[in-house]
């Protein structure tokens, strides 16, 4: 099948069909979930707490991405997908993020790029979109701000509607293709989801939004501990992987791994006694 495009977002938006989002950091989870049906994989800056271990998102760096970003351009057919400016790379102004946006497209090898902000950045949003490059907006709670928005709290609850909603009718305006909205009441994600043209991409927002993201280690259990309260979890491939690695310890110490099947023969040795 083709590589999804724009196009595709907005007829799903008018048809009212509902898509699917993962982030993605390396070759093997993007090609999985583009053979999943996935159709948008995000290369998140959460890849500065779900690869390189920092705390937040903050440390993680142009550089530190891109690479990633390549790896996941590199090993879908289908999904689109979407480079996540991280922070200090587009705060400065449209320059800034039109600059960082460029590289991200050229040496990324992206369809869109992605920031943080409402009407604070809806200037960068005027400004890239102008170059021709799609841009997904995010609201609502914005990770990068977290310690300006007192930790990881719900946004939009009583008098931050009114915000939460200019946010989004300014990011619309300024053209953004789609908007994150993270940790938001389900009722107010709905009503921005009916008002606006453009498709929303709920995080802890709701079934009313037109699409879904969630951080694949955190979906598919490779992360373990707590979990966010939105995040729900299909799979538990930490315990597998950490049951696996185990076995895998136990028999290389007790002999049993490698056995006969796993070692090249002595060619002069009969054939029966040797691999195949
Ligand atoms: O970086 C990220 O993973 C994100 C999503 C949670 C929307 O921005
Ligand atoms: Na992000």
């Amino acid at each position: 099948a083709r590589r999804i495009r724009l196009t595709d977002f907005a007829r799903a938006k008018r048809e009212g069909r509902r898509w699917a989002m993962l982030t993605s950091y390396d070759q093997y989870t993007a090609s999985i979930f583009d053979a999943a049906g996935v159709w948008a994989l995000l290369v998140g800056d959460s890849a500065a707490n779900n690869v390189f271990g920092y705390d937040t998102t903050l440390p993680v760096t142009v550089d530190e991405l891109l690479p990633l970003v390549r790896a996941v351009a590199r090993s879908t057919r289908r999904a689109f997908v979407v480079g996540d400016l991280p922070f200090g790379s587009y705060e400065d102004g449209p320059s800034q993020a039109l600059e960082t946006s460029i590289r991200f497209m050229k040496e990324g090898g992206c369809h869109a790029v992605k920031f943080e902000g409402g009407v604070r950045v809806a200037e960068q949003i005027r400004k890239v979109t102008g170059a021709g490059i799609p841009v997904m907006a995010h609201i609502g709670f914005t990770p990068q701000s977290e310690h300006q928005l007192g930790g990881y709290r719900v946004q939009g609850r009583g008098t931050g509607a009114e915000q939460l909603l200019a946010d989004a009718r300014a990011v619309a305006d300024a053209g953004a293709f789609a908007v994150v909205m993270e940790m938001v009441p389900g009722d107010l994600a709905a009503q921005v989801t009916a008002e606006l043209d453009i498709p929303t991409v709920g995080i802890g927002a709701g079934p009313g939004c037109d699409a879904q993201v969630l951080v694949w280690q955190d979906a598919m259990g490779l992360r373990q501990g707590t979990m966010a309260r939105f995040v729900k979890q299909y799979a538990q491939l930490g315990q597998i992987l950490e049951q696996a690695a185990a076995t895998y310890v136990e028999e290389v110490s007790s002999g049993v791994f490698p056995a006969a099947e796993h070692t090249f023969g002595d060619p002069s040795v009969p054939a029966a006694a040797s691999v195949p």
